[in-house]
């Protein structure tokens, strides 16, 4: 069987490394990759896909009408993964606009798009972090209200009611899948543990937010890729599944893990103001899909932390190319402000 899958926002840290995932495990299925390459894309992540007759790239914007009805025209898919997203919170508290635009506008502009193709499947892509943020005790399930706080997580929310909306009020088949934080190879070296990693390899100070004493839920990025072609494949049409591999740690101890791992000291960290808004603690609990889809993370947080500092180490250039000046720019006003 031949099926059509369009990754939207595969250029980026998570669906790269879907695109390959897929492209290893079905030889029958055409991925196409639709993507606005921001700063978070890059053609390089899929340097190794380039030749493969079952892949094809298509820049253009999920929050534009008129690329939107002519990738769904041109190629007709049966499937949606919907990866494209602005996906830094500190960003969106800097400027919510394109948050805005690309994370819910466009979200609809792909829900009505598939609807009117009538495509077989829209997963959607979406965080944790449209729970919200928990005290020192529980977990997230999938009926625990949605109460975002930062501009970026309450965009993500907005595209979850959006999708669920299009379940209900169409019938489009859905599914929306909420993880908890990604790393692994391939992640824009914003997000804390790229950014602790290749900071502490140019010996330069390591920025913690506040006490450190935050949490987050830790999966490796091949983990999320395992759990949403489960979902693809498997999913109840209207469901809602959690996807994390009961990780938790502060993210002071992940950064004191990875200076321990690169042989750095410690006099690198420097505690800096805390994020506004910042959420304490993420916990998600994935037994629904874990008992009703059979899916279970693979990887060792201790394995696979130490294989992406590896994989960092030796990407030296990949680094360089992907963050070039605008990144150095950025992170200097977010400082100063703090
Ligand atoms: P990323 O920032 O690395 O990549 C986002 C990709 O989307 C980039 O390739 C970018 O060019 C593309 N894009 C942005 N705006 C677009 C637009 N208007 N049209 C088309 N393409 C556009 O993000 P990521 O970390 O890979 O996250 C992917 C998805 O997974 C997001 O929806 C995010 O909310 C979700 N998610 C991420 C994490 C995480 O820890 N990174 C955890 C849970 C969920
Ligand atoms: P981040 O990777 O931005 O993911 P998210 O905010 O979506 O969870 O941040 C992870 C945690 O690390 C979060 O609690 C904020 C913190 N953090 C720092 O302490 N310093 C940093 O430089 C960054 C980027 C994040």
């Amino acid at each position: 069987m031949n099926k059509i899958i369009m990754v939207t926002g595969g250029a980026g840290f998570i669906g790269s490394n879907f695109i390959k995932f897929m492209l290893n495990k079905y030889q029958d299925y055409k991925i196409i990759n639709f993507d606005k390459l921001t700063y978070a894309g890059n053609l390089r992540n899929l340097s190794s896909a380039e030749n493969n007759p079952n892949y094809y790239f298509v820049k253009g914007d999920i929050a534009s009408e008129k690329d939107v009805k002519s990738i769904f025209e041109e190629f007709s898919p049966d499937y949606v993964v919907n990866f494209a997203a602005e996906t830094h919170v500190d960003r969106s508290i800097m400027d919510s606009t394109a948050f805005i635009m690309t994370n819910v506008v466009g979200t609809q502009l792909l829900l009505d798009s598939a609807r009117t193709n009538q495509i077989k499947k829209f997963v959607h892509i979406s965080t944790d972090e449209v729970y919200g943020s928990l005290g020192q005790e529980g977990t997230f399930n999938e009926n625990s209200p949605i109460k975002p706080n930062s501009p970026y997580s309450a965009s993500k929310a907005s595209s979850d009611l959006l999708v669920r909306a299009a379940w209900k009020t169409y019938g489009l088949n859905v599914n929306i899948t909420r993880c908890s934080n990604n790393y692994g190879p391939l992640q824009f070296p914003e997000k804390l543990i790229p950014l602790m990693i290749n900071n502490a390899n140019n010996n330069k100070e390591l920025p913690v937010y506040g006490n450190g004493t935050n949490v987050r839920d830790w999966i490796h990025v091949e983990d999320h890729c395992s759990a949403i072609d489960l979902v693809l494949h498997e999913g109840v049409p209207g469901s809602v599944y959690n996807i994390g591999a009961d990780n938790e740690w502060k993210n002071i101890e992940i950064v004191k893990t990875i200076l321990r791992h690169m042989n750095k000291p410690e006099s690198l960290i420097r505690f800096v103001t805390d994020r506004p808004g910042h959420d304490l603690r993420y916990a998600i609990d994935s037994s629904k899909i874990q008992k009703d889809l059979g899916w279970k993370p693979q990887i060792e947080f201790s394995d696979g932390l130490k294989s992406t500092i590896d994989w960092y180490l030796s990407h030296s250039e990949w680094i360089e190319e992907i963050v070039k000046g605008d990144y150095v720019n950025y992170y200097k006003q977010m400082y100063e402000e703090r």
